[in-house]
């Protein structure tokens, strides 16, 4: 459920998993008005859908919606996936942090986030799901910038820990001795200037990920690239995030394959 909805591209995923394991299921796309979503949420289980997922600008209502949310999601302030309990009830989670976290572990299997800071550009909805995950993986200490502090001053209240608050202009500085990089705005994508970021002072050992996958090589991963970082482009985190979802809907723990990134990025998006 989104608003809208047509551009996500989460019916190619899950509707690859369910013919690739053989189900006898369906993903599709449902546009709903923000002004209906608590009404068409609530009819879910009536209709017979196993679950749904939620996406922009449903994630807040949604955690608010459901009957039961996890710890992540409270946290979060969102819900991006809902599985349908036996008895009807609806279990609302936040699937994005694991798929942040899932996404590092299988693209460079010797990172951990216990390594040293974290630089984190951005303080929206995914950069709150990140901020949780890194948390919760050991992160020493995070650094965010992002070009409205008082909304990463929001970030820090909600979700509290060892989070440090920079001013946009001092974006390069906080560079130094990081362990990863992670750009969570918009910018970078098709159409959206780069990230204007100089990477001087970011060690070579850190790993930079861009959430951003249309490109797949953003600018701030070229240019992370062409210094000897190593990078991890934005489409593993929403494959990964997908995984929870399926295995609540459909009772298999799907895999993100080499072939699963090639169909969606072959698909239209
Ligand atoms: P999402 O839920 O995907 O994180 P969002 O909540 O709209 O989306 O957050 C977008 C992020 O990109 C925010 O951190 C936003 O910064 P502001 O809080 O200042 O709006 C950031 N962003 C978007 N466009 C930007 C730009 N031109 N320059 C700097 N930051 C930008």
């Amino acid at each position: 459920m989104g608003w809208p909805v047509v551009h996500s591209r989460s019916p190619g995923i899950h509707g690859y998993w369910l013919r690739k394991y053989g189900i006898d299921g369906t993903y599709i796309p449902l546009p709903v008005r923000p002004e209906q979503f608590a009404a068409a949420l609530k009819a879910i289980p009536m209709l017979g859908f196993a679950g749904v997922n939620v996406t922009v600008p449903h994630k807040e209502a949604a955690l608010r919606a459901v009957d039961r949310s996890d710890p992540a999601a409270r946290r979060i302030g969102a819900v991006n996936t809902i599985v349908v309990a036996t008895d009807g009830s609806l279990e609302g989670h936040n699937t994005d942090g694991f798929g942040f976290m899932e996404n590092l572990r299988a693209s460079v299997p010797d990172w951990s986030a216990k390594g040293g800071p974290a630089a984190v550009i951005g303080a929206g909805g995914a950069a709150r799901a990140i901020v949780v995950a890194l948390l919760d993986g050991g992160a020493p200490e995070i650094r965010i910038v992002n070009r409205t502090p008082e909304r990463a001053q929001r970030l820090r209240e909600d979700i509290g820990g060892s989070l440090h608050i920079y001013d946009w202009v001092d974006r390069a500085s906080v560079l130094a001795d990081a362990a990863v990089l992670v750009n969570t705005t918009t910018l970078g994508m098709s159409g959206q200037p780069p990230l204007d970021l100089t990477l001087d002072r970011l060690p070579k050992t850190a790993v930079v990920n861009d959430i951003v996958y249309s490109p797949l090589e953003t600018p701030l991963l070229r240019a992370a690239r062409v210094r000897g970082n190593r990078v991890v482009d934005g489409l593993g985190m929403l494959l990964h995030q997908a995984r929870p979802g399926f295995a609540g809907w459909f009772g298999i723990e799907p895999e993100v394959t080499p072939e699963l990134r090639r169909f969606v990025l072959e698909s239209p998006g």
